[in-house]
């Protein structure tokens, strides 16, 4: 039998509108299709503004889809029951970018972990110290920290708090929004790896949201790659690693691993105005970046085709060859 997705996203669009008077049409999203299962951790990868966080906000319920349809376990997400929007407010959480804003200033270590404890048990009894002990125990801080506040906290220890904040109602699924772009790389090893160490130990999945390609390596099962609002790659994460097709991954990886071998890829030029998402390129979104455009990159959207198993890029000129061997094209 086919198993259901826990999330599935069909043709999902969303336009924001920008300016009263000039009622001009952001394009955040546009026409985004993805399955999600419950035992895989997908990684979301793309430069600023490609839409990243609006598909986080869809899948929270903090944005709604101008176009498309997003299922949550095989159900429309905007007509949930009040008992199902229960159950997913616990099952899918998300941590924020920037550990300093997301947690309320006025509540100390204590404080934050209880208020989620205590909704996740459907209020009553505050939880006991040992409760909020043992969530502090699972991210690796120390249980001295109960009474101090977040602005006594280093932004290292903070996102683990909200981390722990997050895992307060035992989740299934967390979306998790750049969480380490903010830190320093010193402390973001750190992180990742006691993200990792949740997924296996508590079996939790994640949405990895990242402009850093590095780390959703180290992080993800599959991964989609986002360019202005669009998935232009996707697949297992070794796939689209290893034998990226379309010339943006390819990009991206250049920037990653600093390969410098020469007639390799063509100098690319700057991210021009024209390819903002409120006036995108005709045709392919990345032609005017891209050193492989033909003529009908700028006339029609290529549409995502299957190159291998689950790996599909949207690219009519996709590059063939593993970055361990020679490319053709
Ligand atoms: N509330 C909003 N109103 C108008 N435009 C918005 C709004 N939120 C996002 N946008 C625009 O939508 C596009 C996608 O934004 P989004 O925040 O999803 O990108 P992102 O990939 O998360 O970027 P970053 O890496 O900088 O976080 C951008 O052009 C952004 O300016
Ligand atoms: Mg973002």
């Amino acid at each position: 039998m086919e198993r259901t997705p826990l999330f599935q996203l069909d043709h999902v669009s969303v336009t924001y509108r920008r300016g009263a008077l000039t009622h001009q049409e952001v394009r955040a999203v546009d026409d985004f299709s993805l399955d999600i299962f419950d035992d895989e951790t997908v990684g979301v990868v793309g430069e600023t503004g490609s839409g990243k966080s609006t598909i986080a906000k869809v899948l929270t319920r903090l944005e709604n889809p101008t176009r498309g349809r997003v299922f949550y376990k095989g159900r429309e997400m905007k007509s949930l029951s009040a008992k199902s929007l229960f159950n997913f407010r616990s099952e899918v959480q998300l941590v924020f970018q920037d550990p300093y804003e997301s947690l309320f200033p006025r509540h100390n270590v204590r404080k934050t972990l209880e208020v989620p404890l205590r909704l996740h048990r459907g209020g009553g009894k505050a939880p006991s110290d040992s409760d909020v002990a043992e969530l502090l125990d699972l991210v690796e801080l120390d249980r001295s920290i109960l009474e101090k506040y977040p602005r006594e906290l280093s932004g290292g220890m903070r996102q683990r708090l909200s981390i722990a904040r997050a895992l307060a109602v035992h989740p299934k699924f967390v979306i998790l929004d750049e969480p380490v772009s903010m830190l320093d790389m010193s402390i973001r090893a750190g992180i990742l790896n006691l993200l990792m160490r949740l997924k296996k130990d508590e079996g939790i999945s994640y949405m990895y949201i990242t402009h850093d390609l590095a780390s959703a390596k180290f992080i993800c099962d599959k991964m989609v790659i986002m360019y202005l609002g669009k998935i232009i790659e996707a697949g297992a994460s070794g796939q689209v690693l290893d034998r990226p097709a379309h010339p943006y991954t390819m990009l991206l990886l250049d920037s990653i691993f600093d390969l410098k071998r020469p007639g390799q890829l063509l100098e690319l030029p700057e991210r021009e105005e024209l390819e903002s998402s409120m006036s995108l390129p005709r045709g392919c979104h990345f032609h005017p970046r891209c050193p492989y455009a033909t003529d009908e990159c700028t006339v029609t959207p290529p549409a995502m085709t299957t190159l291998d198993g689950s790996h599909a890029a949207a690219c009519y000129h996709p590059l063939q060859e593993s970055r361990s061997g020679s490319r053709s094209h």
